[in-house]
């Protein structure tokens, strides 16, 4: 979490920096802050609690001239949200200012030396100690800021991104990495910094992705020089072109970019499955898959690792391999998996499943199966995000930059892939007949002219938010491939209205959930026409015998469920496998309008962040 930028160059830094901490303020919005030297070589430092729209009221009235500088916005770990634990901070002299986004581990031993020393501190964060330790370091040896960053990187425990300005030396920011991304863009005369591309794609798409371990000294007007924190010789580096552009970060006439996001699924599923089914629906090409043909083949097992939204793709994806290859999968919390001992093999495959690519649960969970030996494989939207870098091979879902801190079109891209990934392997281990594949090609095709004609009931799903804006438990019910569908629903209304909503099994409500049942408690039940339609009915009548008010997702047609329930809305048949990717669609909506009206911060819902880099 958190987010840094920083900037060095011909420009005046300020607008870049205001400009990059909006655009990544999906990663933490606690508090923020800008650190710049002015062309007079002042160091000035300007925080506020809360938004960046905070940090530009309380600076408007500041000097804000100079052409470097560094920024932050914050996504609290160590220390309440409050201006003084909000970044950059300083040094005792003041001479030195940092960002950082990670979190040090042994900084309390550290700060305990420090303060032996002669060191006070005036936050409670980890990232204080860093810059202290890092003056500290220059003062007893008296070597240049880049010795000394890279001695105190050597003694920090932990994960970190940092980038660092010195008041006496305009020309430099140095920035180093160990588990949280760092990205420089190269532009003419001048560099950006940040913790994704999406700050730096207004002015230049050349990048440079810092990896694990690296340490950039950038000064002005110079080449850019990457160096390993611990060695000695300098790395090469490898320029990559960026293929993003500037509307996808915008939200292009949308009042929240969760509404754009979830408008935008019909396009963005069409990219996904773009080039990859062939034209006569007879091939998936994956070349991730088919070049590693033999490690699916020979797989003993798929372990699907994943949290939050993702997990829940994940179990919709055990489901398709299991279905359609015959391999046993598990899905697991990324988060539990790690501090676990699971027993992993060389005959297990792993799928770290993650739309950004960097949650850091996710990314422990991948290297402890590579170390036994497993085959890892990332399925990742952020391009050139940590995990796609650290697995054996993936597959990108293509759906452009995800904005909204809650999940929609990334959600149907991970089930998109998944889907072609399980009729592929499928087809290369004979476990799928042609008929079902071809069904199940042409249908992942179908998939995003079906989410068009959802749209048309945009008006009623929104008058029905207007209905149940009042309820304060919501519980989803759904079975079989849209089990995971309700646990989806119910954390998208969690997350952005603050609606307490519970996901469960359809069958199992009468293990002990059914005793909330009340007309107080409306209940969302997916009930659409597949192998568990009758059942489902029977859950719905056992819901309505309890006076509940229930909301039905139904199949094109069907009139038998909405004889039993107060609402229904409907969606196209199709492929059993894939209705999650429709049914999940009016659940989306219905959870946007129902926070648009509890007048929510959608976009950013309290206490969440879209990178979890935190562990
Ligand atoms: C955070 C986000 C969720 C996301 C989860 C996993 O909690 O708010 O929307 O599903 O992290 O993130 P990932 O990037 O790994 O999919």
């Amino acid at each position: 979490m958190c987010g840094i930028v920083g900037y060095i160059g011909k420009r005046d830094a300020y607008p870049v920096l205001i400009q990059g901490l909006h655009r990544l303020e999906y990663r933490g919005y606690d508090s923020s802050g800008v650190a710049m030297i002015s062309n007079t070589g002042e160091l000035n430092v300007y925080k506020a609690k809360g938004k960046v729209e905070a940090l530009e009221h309380f600076a408007q009235s500041k000097d804000l001239n100079g052409k470097i500088g560094i920024a932050h916005t914050r996504w609290a770990t160590h220390g309440e949200p409050n201006d003084i634990n909000a970044h950059p901070h300083c040094s005792q002299s003041g001479k030195f200012a940092l960002v950082h986004n990670g979190t040090i581990e042994n900084y309390n031993v550290l700060k305990v030396a420090l303060l032996k020393h002669g060191y006070s501190f005036v936050s409670e964060t980890d990232t204080e100690v860093v810059v202290q330790l890092i003056e500290y370091i220059q003062d007893t040896n008296n070597c240049s800021l880049f010795d000394a960053v890279r001695e105190a990187m050597k003694q920090i425990v932990g994960a970190y991104a940092i980038a660092v300005i010195d008041r006496d030396n305009p020309d430099q920011i140095i920035a180093a990495r160990q588990s949280s991304p760092l990205v420089i863009g190269v532009g003419d005369d001048e560099y950006f910094l940040a913790s994704d591309a999406t700050p730096i794609i207004e002015y230049t798409n050349k990048v440079v992705y810092l990896n694990d371990g690296e340490i950039a000294v950038i000064n002005r007007g110079e080449k850019l020089h990457v160096f390993k924190i611990k060695g000695e010789t300098e790395t090469s580096i490898n320029i990559t072109e960026l293929k993003m552009s500037i509307e996808e970060l915008e939200k292009g006439g949308y009042p929240h970019f969760m509404l754009k996001e979830i408008f935008e699924q019909p396009k963005t599923l069409a990219d996904c499955i773009s080039g990859r089914i062939t034209s006569d629906g007879k091939k998936v090409v994956l070349s991730g898959v088919i070049c590693n043909k033999e490690k699916f083949l020979n797989a003993n097992r798929i372990i699907i690792v994943a949290c939050g939204t993702s997990w829940h793709a994940g179990l919709i994806g055990k489901h398709l391999f299991e279905d359609f290859c015959r391999i046993p999968v598990e899905v697991e919390y990324a988060s539990e998996f790690r501090y676990r001992n699971p027993v992993v093999t060389d005959k297990d495959v792993l799928i770290a499943l993650s739309q950004s690519g960097e949650t850091a649960d996710t990314l422990a969970a991948l290297e402890l199966a590579k170390k036994s030996g497993a085959f890892v494989f990332g399925i990742c939207n952020v391009i050139g995000s940590s995990i796609p870098r650290a697995t054996d091979s993936g597959c990108y879902i293509h759906v452009g930059p995800e904005i909204g801190v809650a999940s929609t079109k990334a959600f149907t891209g991970q089930v998109t892939v998944l889907a072609m990934m399980s009729i592929l392997i499928g087809q290369m281990k004979g476990t799928i007949d042609k008929a079902t594949f071809e069904k199940v090609a042409a249908d992942i095709r179908r998939v995003p002219k079906l989410i068009k004609e959802i749209f048309k009931m945009d008006s009623q799903i929104k008058d029905l938010a207007k209905i149940f804006t009042y309820a304060r438990n919501f519980l989803y019910l759904g079975r079989g491939y849209n089990y995971p569908a309700a646990l989806e629903g119910a954390l998208k209304l969690k997350e952005i209205s603050y609606i307490h909503a519970e996901g469960y099994p359809a069958a199992e409500m009468k293990h002990g959930t059914i005793a909330l049942i009340d007309d107080e408690m409306p209940t969302v039940v997916i009930a659409i026409k597949d192998n568990v339609y009758e059942k489902t009915l029977s859950n719905i009548q056992q819901v309505k015998a309890r006076n509940g008010r229930v909301i039905a997702i139904v199949t094109e047609g069907d009139d038998v469920v909405s004889k039993l329930v107060d609402y229904t809305i409907e969606v196209p048949e199709i492929s059993e496998c894939l209705t999650p990717l429709l049914t999940s669609i009016p659940l989306q909506l219905l959870a946007y309008y129902i926070a648009v009206n509890k007048g929510r911060n959608v976009d950013q819902p309290r206490n969440l962040a879209k990178s979890v880099t935190v562990e």
